[in-house]
């Protein structure tokens, strides 16, 4: 039987210290079923979290970690005709994505079309459609709303300023460092500031004519807080991530006069729940984007396996830039 590696934990904690490259047999494909080369695998925030045990899915242990990636099929087995070798697939996260290979049923993997930019592509799954699915569903937005975001140097932050130029609404950023400043004003964001700005002053000064009924957070605490008095009366604030761990707090005076909605997004359940045909008209508007350059994400630095240690303390830097990837194949 042919090996394969891959980065597992067989016990939840800090990234570093409980993952382990190991050597894992790898079947030929039975009736069915394909061989997966994964191509590219990003280090997302939330991969980390479950790594660590405090993210809403915890997988069955012993676990390859990595809950997105792109794959390219192999080899098939008998009686699979949706698929041959070279076509591109999403990694199944369930399978785990920083992995070299891996055998699946061919009925559990999502085509993707392989004249996409290899790293984009690789990031297409989790990220964009999370921005989609914010600006499309909480606010009924028009063209020249304002939306307000903490974060925006995130991919999830990059994808929002693209997609809500492409809509016609305007995008609020707020940063932590004069760099992340820099690079949200060149990827088009229409106004930025550092975190600790008097956001409510800021928006009153550069968006006095349209106050933003939409704000994005993935920070928590005071920055959440700053979103919340900067939104319009009856404004929205979506919080899908916590970067600072800290609690998301409201002021009181807030959500009684001014009528704020809190709201909570997990992509995870819009992807499980939506009915098939919505969901494939999403990717693929997403995929056209990305084959277009319309959409996408920079990239910090890719990684082989072998040097998952540089590769994680690389994906908790501060400022980092752009995703971290595992190319485990290259
Ligand atoms: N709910 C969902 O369905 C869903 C889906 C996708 C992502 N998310 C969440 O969305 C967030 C962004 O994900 P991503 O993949 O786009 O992230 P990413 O590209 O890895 O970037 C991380 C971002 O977090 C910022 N950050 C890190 N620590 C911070 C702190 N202590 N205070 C303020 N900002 C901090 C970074 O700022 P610097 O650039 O300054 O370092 C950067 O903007 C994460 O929380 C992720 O878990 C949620």
């Amino acid at each position: 039987m042919q090996t394969t590696r891959a980065l597992r934990y067989h016990q939840e904690g800090t990234p570093g210290e409980v993952l382990t490259l190991e050597t894992m047999e790898l079947p030929a494909p039975e009736s069915g079923q394909v061989l997966v080369k994964t191509l590219a695998a990003p280090v997302n925030p939330s991969d980390l979290g479950q790594v660590a045990g405090v993210y809403a899915i915890l997988k069955p242990r012993p676990a390859v970690a990595g809950n997105e990636g792109l794959g390219e099929v192999i080899e098939t087995g008998d009686g699979v005709e949706e698929f041959q070798p070279g076509d591109w697939v999403r990694v199944p996260a369930e399978s785990g994505t920083w992995r070299e290979h891996l055998v699946a049923d061919a009925a559990d993997l999502m085509p993707v079309p392989n004249d996409l930019p290899l790293e984009q592509a690789a990031m297409a799954f989790v990220n964009p459609p999370t921005a989609w699915r914010m600006l499309r569903d909480f606010v009924d937005l028009e063209r020249g709303d304002w939306i307000l975001q903490n974060a925006a140097t995130s991919a999830v932050g990059r994808y929002v300023i693209q997609l809500a130029r492409l809509s016609g609404w305007k995008t609020f950023n707020v940063v932590r460092s004069e760099r992340g400043a820099a690079a949200v004003r060149d990827a088009g964001g229409d106004a930025v500031v550092m975190e600790g700005t008097d956001l409510k002053k800021a928006v009153a000064e550069h968006a006095a004519d349209r106050r933003p009924r939409l704000a994005l957070n993935s920070v928590g605490g005071e920055s959440a807080i700053a979103l919340t008095r900067a939104l319009a009366f009856g404004g929205t604030l979506v919080t899908f991530g916590g970067m600072t761990g800290d609690p998301v707090r409201f002021p009181t005076r807030q959500l009684i006069f001014n009528d704020l909605r809190l709201r909570g997004f997990w992509v995870t359940r819009w992807l499980q729940e939506a009915p098939g045909r919505e969901l494939r008209a999403m990717h693929d508007y997403l995929f056209d984007l990305i084959r277009m350059g319309k959409l996408f994400a920079p990239v910090a630095a890719a990684y082989s396996l072998d040097d998952y240690k540089k590769a994680l303390a690389h994906a908790n830097e501060p400022g980092r830039g752009g995703k971290v990837l595992f190319m485990p194949n290259s």
